[in-house]
């Protein structure tokens, strides 16, 4: 679409340009007019545009023009009433008669619509009632043509009174008036329709592009924070590795003996140092993930193992809190396609999650179990045709604590997100644990998402795929 199109207003453009008579009049039903006009009267018709392309047609040839055709005068005369018939305007609104050769009448009318003429009907040739005699201009033709057979043939020619043609021809410009009134109406409403459908269009595109652009720039201020974390936590690392180094050199008395109440404060400097520094590996882990550089060791993976090394780390803080941690794994696993580093990360991650947000007495449950997942399409180069299912391995991790509302769960998993994301809120933490669980998750190819605990809690469950074996 053209601007200078979209540009007019929906009133220019159905008010600025004028249809033709084709635009205006449906052509099968002129024709369907004009062979009832014809069925009626006998009369010949023809209905003309206004570059004189015929529109419409009810005429037979007489025979007496065809006969007129076997000779060369006859010939000539009939080829120049054509072009008589076919060049005289009957000027506005108003009407011609033309007499052939033959004697023969042709009435032209105009049709006028809007001030503009649109075309042209003519009735003819017929002759009018009473004249049985060849005339003069017939006979004088040409020598070999048979006066007998010409006064044969044009007592076969259709009759009629001109002045009722006339009044005929008038009836039906009348109706056409109409006919093309309404044509116009049709018209005008389609052509608004068009315009504002072509406005709105105008519009949403408009809306399309400042849409695109805002979402372009939110992509690079996205990549921009990305890479102003990756920065800023890398030039943090260093400094707090020696924060943590000495404080700890001081802790152990290296520089001299400390006073209890020193050692309790450079005690303190070094556990927040160790908490700052699993933030600032938290933020790397995260601009690394969002931006694909970080490398993943993949193995074969025995994810039990794992588990119960995370509930062994996880077991101290868990008595600390007089909560109860769990593991069941039952039966024979597989194992799955991973890192088992970077695995035993995301169930840290959960587990700490879990134990942070349960009360005193409340239960903490990882669970394993065999599963299976979809195969992604594009998956290996095998049958994509046949739905195939592939082995994995689920952990569950079940907790008894304040849960996590239907309308959070998948919001939890976005970067800094907290669901009590006030400053006063009762536990710690950056709100970057889950984002990082999600992405290394679906690093391995895997799902996770949250279900409730009944009567209370939150479930995590996470989804592993197994390497190359499948289960139909
Ligand atoms: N087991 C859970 N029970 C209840 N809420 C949870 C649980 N795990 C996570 N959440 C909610 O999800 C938020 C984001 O978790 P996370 O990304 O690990 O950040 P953080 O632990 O630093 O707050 C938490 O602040 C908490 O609101
Ligand atoms: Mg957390």
């Amino acid at each position: 679409m053209t601007n200078a199109a979209t540009e007019r207003t929906a009133a220019e453009l159905a008010l600025g340009e004028t249809p033709s008579f084709e635009e205006l009049v449906d052509r099968a039903a002129l024709a369907e007019m004009v062979h009832s006009f014809f069925e009626l009267f006998r009369l010949p018709i023809r209905v003309f545009g206004e570059a004189g392309q015929i529109l419409a047609d009810a005429s037979e040839q007489p025979a007496l023009y065809a006969y007129l055709h076997t000779s060369g005068a006859g010939r000539r005369a009939l080829a120049d009433v054509v072009t008589r018939v076919k060049t005289l305007d009957p000027g506005r609104e108003s009407e011609a008669m033309f007499q052939c050769v033959t004697g023969a009448l042709y009435q032209i009318s105009s049709i006028t619509y809007d001030d503009r003429q649109l075309g042209r009907i003519i009735v003819g040739p017929y002759l009018p009632p009473g004249s049985g005699d060849p005339p003069e201009s017939l006979t004088a033709l040409d020598p070999k043509l048979d006066p007998a057979r010409l006064r044969e043939l044009l007592a076969e020619m259709p009759r009629g009174r001109p002045e009722t043609v006339t009044q005929i021809v008038r009836h039906l410009t009348k109706t056409l008036d109409l006919i093309l009134f309404s044509g116009h109406k049709a018209w005008l409403t389609s052509s608004m329709h068009l315009a504002s459908v072509r406005e709105s269009f105008r519009d949403l595109s408009d809306k399309n592009a400042k849409l695109q652009q805002a979402f372009d720039r939110l992509k690079e201020l996205d990549r921009l924070k990305s890479n102003f974390l990756a920065t800023v936590s890398h030039e943090l690392r260093t400094p707090l590795t020696s924060i943590i180094g000495y404080s700890e050199m001081l802790s152990e008395g290296i520089a001299g003996d400390l006073s209890p109440d020193q050692r309790e404060f450079v005690l303190t400097i070094h556990e927040k140092g160790e908490q700052l520094l699993e933030l600032i590996k938290g933020l790397l882990d995260l601009s690394k993930l969002e931006s694909g550089t970080m490398s993943l060791r993949k193995a074969d993976v025995d994810v039990v193992p794992v588990i119960r090394d995370v509930a062994q780390t996880l077991t101290p803080s868990a008595r600390k809190k007089n909560v109860e941690l769990q593991v069941h794994a039952d039966g024979v696993l597989p194992t799955v396609w991973g890192d088992a580093e970077r695995l035993r990360q995301v169930f840290l991650n959960l587990t700490e999650n879990a134990l942070k947000f349960t009360p005193d007495g409340g239960t903490v449950t990882l669970r394993v179990l065999p599963s299976y997942m979809e195969r992604p399409p594009d998956d290996d180069a095998g049958f994509v045709l046949m739905a195939t299912r592939r082995a994995a391995v689920e952990v569950r991790v079940e907790d008894t604590g304040i849960g996590i509302p239907e309308p959070e769960r998948n919001r939890v998993f976005d970067a800094f997100y907290q669901v009590d994301g006030s400053s006063t809120r009762e536990h710690g933490g950056t709100g970057l644990g889950l984002s990082i669980v999600r992405r290394l998750v679906d690093a391995h190819d895997g799902l996770v998402h949250i279900e409730e605990n009944a009567p209370r809690g939150a479930v995590f469950v996470v989804r592993l795929p197994c390497r190359r074996t499948t289960m139909a």
